[in-house]
């Protein structure tokens, strides 16, 4: 029999077990496979801590948050161990052959789809499936777990709203989303944010304030902004285009550790310091609009709990299609989405690429519509 291994890695997504669960029934019902899941993402196939997915485990899984598996962003080719980062993709490579592994599936986001597009460069027989709840994978119409983000969000900014009006506040809600306005506008449009702020369109915040006093004059004495964590100023945004050129620039010339350190610690203090962008912003909204401002950080749980029945449908859809190409001999793929099927897509394509909300998308279109400010 053929022995497929799985793991799941990057930032947890709602689907993962319905995915699991999906590859697993679909591998045993062939009665030519078996399936091994390793624990934690590329660290448990580095450790070689797995178990085998045995029918009893993959009952009760699909409508459950998380991964049985576990999982981790510990990357093949720079993995801490004892102290220290080091390349462990040789370990890799030998535990998976060790492990007699015919194919090794790797669910997750953009990170993973390049880690095992490096190891299928090894020459292992690697597939991928898409998923994040920021939907930024390149090559897929959509990814699992956005869904039930979306989801969430929405509820949460609705809650959101009925405070702002009775306090007559502007509330400022971070939603997930560090290079892609997926879930900050789908969200946003959801819940009828008056403002949505995303990383494709840099905003000027004059705009925003004129926004909310527009509502003012037409009595409407509070605001909902909704913040995706990667939406930047027109003036942070140059900043950063200036230090990813800086960092790249001394990477490629010759440059002396000291100046590449330099650029490298520019960049990384931008990074932290970005991190209180959103309590900035709604500080400086209380102060320029003269309303009182909160900020409110979805964070984690727009990564938890039960996935919403669209994810369950559709990471069944994907873990059962990987196994079909893997028994057709299909390998160094995604597993993309496309419209109502599945469709292989070569790694190589997926990789080092990012799907952003294009600026012609009808989501932009929508939002503006009905009169939400997108900070332009
Ligand atoms: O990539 C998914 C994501 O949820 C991003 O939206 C977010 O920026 C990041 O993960 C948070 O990562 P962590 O799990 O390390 O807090």
């Amino acid at each position: 029999s053929r022995h497929i291994g799985v793991l799941t890695s990057g930032g947890d997504s709602p689907g993962l077990n319905a995915a699991i669960r999906a590859i697993g029934k679909t591998a045993l019902d062939t009665g030519r496979m078996e399936v091994v899941g390793f624990r934690d993402g590329f660290r448990g196939l580095m450790e070689n801590r797995l178990l085998r997915l045995e029918r009893s485990m993959l009952s009760s899984i699909l409508t459950l948050g998380g991964t049985i598996l576990g999982t981790s962003r510990d990357k093949p080719h720079k993995m801490p161990v004892g102290g220290e980062m080091k390349d462990m993709t040789e370990v890799i490579c030998d535990n998976y052959h060790r492990q007699n592994l015919d194919a090794l599936i790797c669910i997750g986001g953009g990170g993973t789809q390049k880690n095992a597009f490096r190891l299928a460069e090894r020459g292992l027989n690697i597939l991928t499936l898409p998923k994040t709840i920021d939907n930024d994978v390149y090559g897929t119409d959509v990814t699992f777990g956005f869904d039930t983000a979306m989801e969430i969000a929405t509820e949460a900014i609705d809650r959101l709203h009925s405070t702002a009006h009775s306090h007559h506040r502007i509330i400022v809600v971070e939603v997930m989303g560090h290079n892609a306005g997926w879930l900050a506008l789908g969200a946003g449009i959801a819940s009828g944010a008056d403002v949505i702020l995303i990383p494709e369109i840099p905003y000027d915040r004059e705009k925003i304030v004129q926004a909310i006093r527009q509502r003012q004059q037409r009595g409407k004495n509070f605001s909902i902004v909704v913040v995706a964590e990667g939406a930047l100023s027109v003036n942070e945004k140059k900043t950063l285009d200036k230090l990813r050129e800086d960092r790249a620039k001394a990477k490629e010339s010759s440059a002396k550790s000291k100046s590449r350190k330099k650029a490298q610690d520019a960049y990384a203090s931008f990074a932290r310091q970005r991190s209180t962008h959103t309590l900035r912003l709604s500080q400086q909204l209380e102060e320029m609009t003269g309303l009182e401002s909160r900020l409110t950080i979805l964070g984690h749980l727009q990564r938890g709990g039960t996935p919403s029945a669209t994810d369950r449908v559709l990471a069944t859809k994907l873990g059962s299609a990987c196994v079909r190409y893997i028994d057709e001999g299909i390998g160094g793929v995604m597993v993309a989405v496309r419209g109502d099927s599945t469709e292989p897509v070569p790694l190589k394509d997926v990789v080092n690429k990012r799907k952003v909300v294009p600026p012609d998308h009808s989501w932009i279109e929508s939002a503006r519509n009905v009169g939400t400010c997108l900070g332009d």
